[in-house]
C-alpha cells in the first residue's frame, strides 16, 4: 500500500532512479548478438574465399552445354578416362537416370584428373567417397573439379541429388591402382622405354599391395 502513494500518475515514481527506465540490453543476449554476428562474418569469410580463391563459382556460358544433344557432341559422345600427359588425366563423366557413364575409372595413383560431369536429363549429384570431390550435376551444365588421386584403393562414386526411383543405385566406382600397374605412371617422363621395367615392377607391386 505504502508503495501505490508514491506512484503519481504521468510522470516516474519518486525515488526511482531515471537511468533504471532507459531502454537496456541484457548482458547474456547482447552477447548471443555479438555471437550472432560474428558468424554473419565468419559465413561471408567462408564464401568469399571459396567462391574467390578457390574458385567455385556458378558455371559460366563457356560450360554450358545443350542437354538434348549433348551425348552426341564429342567428348560426351565417348565419356572416360583421357590421358593428357603423364600423371595428368581429364575424366568425362556423364550422369542420367539412373546410371553414371562409365561406370569406373581406373586411375595411376598419383595422378591429377580433372573431372569433367554433366547429366542430359534431371540433376543429379556426383560425390566421390572419402575424397572432397562433390559436385551438382545440372541439366546444360558442365561441373568441374581437378582431384589428384594420392592412395591405392577403390572409391565409389555415387549421386547425392534425389533423381528418381534409381536414384539409390546409381552408382561407379574410381579405381586407383599401383602407378606402375598399367605402365603409364607419374614418374615415366622417359615413356616408352621405361616398358620393360614397369612390367615387372607392376607384379611384385600388385602383389605387396593385396
Ligand atoms: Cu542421380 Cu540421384
Amino acid at each position: 500500500m505504502s508503495d501505490m502513494s508514491t506512484i503519481e500518475p504521468g510522470g516516474p515514481a519518486q525515488g526511482v532512479d531515471e537511468t533504471s527506465l532507459e531502454m537496456g540490453i541484457d548482458p547474456f543476449e547482447r552477447n548471443w548478438i555479438r555471437v550472432s554476428i560474428l558468424l554473419l562474418v565468419v559465413f561471408f569469410a567462408t564464401v568469399s574465399i571459396s567462391g574467390f580463391a578457390l574458385g567455385f563459382q556458378v558455371n559460366g556460358a563457356d560450360q554450358e552445354v545443350d542437354p538434348e544433344t549433348v551425348l552426341d557432341t564429342p567428348p560426351w559422345n565417348e565419356p572416360g578416362l583421357r590421358q593428357i600427359s603423364p600423371g595428368v588425366y581429364e575424366a568425362w563423366v556423364v550422369a542420367l537416370t539412373w546410371a553414371f557413364q562409365p561406370a569406373e575409372l581406373e586411375i595411376p595413383v598419383g595422378s591429377t584428373v580433372t573431372i569433367y560431369v554433366t547429366s542430359p536429363d534431371l540433376q543429379h549429384g556426383f560425390k566421390i567417397t572419402d575424397t572432397n570431390v562433390n559436385m551438382q550435376v545440372v541439366p546444360g551444365q558442365v561441373s568441374k573439379l581437378e582431384y589428384t588421386f594420392d592412395e591405392v584403393g577403390e572409391f565409389p562414386y555415387i549421386c547425392t541429388e534425389y533423381c528418381g526411383r534409381g536414384h539409390a543405385i546409381m552408382a561407379g566406382t574410381v579405381k586407383v591402382v599401383p602407378e606402375t600397374a598399367n605402365g603409364s605412371g607419374n614418374e615415366s617422363d622417359t615413356t616408352s622405354d621405361s616398358e620393360s621395367d614397369s612390367e615387372s615392377d607392376s607384379e611384385s607391386d600388385s602383389e605387396s599391395d593385396s
